[in-house]
């Protein structure tokens, strides 16, 4: 976060890192709303969470700590502030608020969803439990709090191989990424079963899995392809691809790095190679660019989040001012999907 009380200083500052990526006068507006929402911040106790797809100005100016879907989860958890802003989508926020239900949890847009947490239903999960009973349920953090519930455990994109091994049973139920499920699948040597894209009916009871799984997608990485690599292995067959486990498997077996989004930056940040492509939401290549100049960054993009991207500069100002949009969560549900959670962060 940047701590210049002055929209002077803040321009400044965003300018010498941004000013390659966004308009000046566009960072002009964006110092002065980035200095009032750090004043109010202060005056009302509040932290700020930013999740590394934000766009640049917001990532760099308001947060008061920046990560991925865990990371995030683990400050929400520890933090004694009265009031926690989730720039992210609303399933983060959710999980912020089960981990942390005495605060006051705030995402800026209504409108910050997520196709995979929208993919499956409560009601699904538990007529998954009934096809098969007493397999262990492990959801992925990108689903609401309801879902959580049903689940015996969650895992984000940084811990999911974790996860699934901590189970000694050989089938587990691992929902709603498809392609998720597939990496895992690999990176396990388990052997994965769709039991139906209707999965509603028909589950055949006598198939040899290990790993039952959902068809639900990111909208955003289910659009790389294998082509997409080997076009620009072509241009450029010194570069190194590095893709969000989101991707689908084909893709990710042709990248040379695959992990969650800090796990990429990181990846990025320690070595030293001629050019970097990123395949996931192109506001992170920005973030990384601009953090490091010196690193060739290749981008792909043209493909933006459209529930990250509603969250604003403009957006969280009017959610400190008013104190929206607040996070609730009926308390039995929350009590159930906080176990999930809380085993996930004891794993790791
Ligand atoms: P990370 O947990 O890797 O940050 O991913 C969250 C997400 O929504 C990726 O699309
Ligand atoms: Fe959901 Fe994909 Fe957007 Fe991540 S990038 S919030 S998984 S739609």
């Amino acid at each position: 976060m940047i701590t210049e009380t002055t929209t002077q200083g803040m321009y400044e500052k965003l300018s010498a890192m941004l000013s390659t990526t966004v308009p000046d006068f566009e960072l002009r507006i964006k110092a002065e709303l980035a200095v009032e929402i750090n004043r109010i911040k202060a005056e009302k106790n509040a932290v700020i969470l930013g999740h590394n797809y934000m766009e640049p100005a917001l990532f760099y100016s308001i947060p008061d700590y920046v990560g991925d879907s865990l990371e995030l989860s683990r400050k929400a958890a520890q933090s004694n502030k009265d009031i926690i802003v989730f720039c992210g989508v609303k399933f983060m926020a959710e999980t912020a608020k089960i981990l942390n239900p005495t605060k006051k949890v705030l995402v800026p847009s209504e409108k910050a969803g997520c196709s995979l947490a929208a993919s499956i239903t409560a009601g699904d999960v538990r007529e998954l439990k009934a096809k098969f009973p007493g397999v262990p349920v492990v959801t992925y953090i990108n689903t609401y709090a309801d879902v959580k519930a049903e689940s015996d455990i969650c895992c984000t994109s940084g811990n999911a191989v974790e996860v699934v091994k901590s189970f000694n049973t050989d089938k587990v139920i691992f929902i709603p990424d498809e392609y998720l499920a597939g990496n895992v699948a690999r990176e396990t040597g388990k052997h994965i079963i769709y039991p139906t894209r209707d999965p509603k009916h028909h589950f055949p009871n006598d198939l040899d899995y290990q790993m039952i799984g959902w068809p639900g997608r990111c909208e955003v990485h289910e659009k790389f392809t294998v082509e997409d690599i080997t076009n620009v292995r072509k241009q450029f067959p010194d570069v190194v691809i590095l893709a969000h486990p989101e991707c689908s498997p084909e893709v990710v077996e042709a990248s040379d790095f695959s992990g969650s989004t800090t796990a990429m930056i990181k990846f990025v940040e320690k070595s030293n190679a001629p050019h970097y492509l990123m395949l996931t939401e192109c506001s992170m290549g920005d973030n990384v660019a601009a953090a490091h100049p010196e690193k060739e960054m290749l981008r792909l993009c043209s493909i933006r989040c459209p529930h990250m991207n509603q969250i604003t500069l403009e957006d969280t100002l009017e959610a400190l001012k008013k104190e929206q949009f607040e996070i609730h969560i009926d308390e039995d549900i929350r009590r159930r999907a906080y176990i999930a959670v809380e085993r996930m962060l004891h794993i790791g």
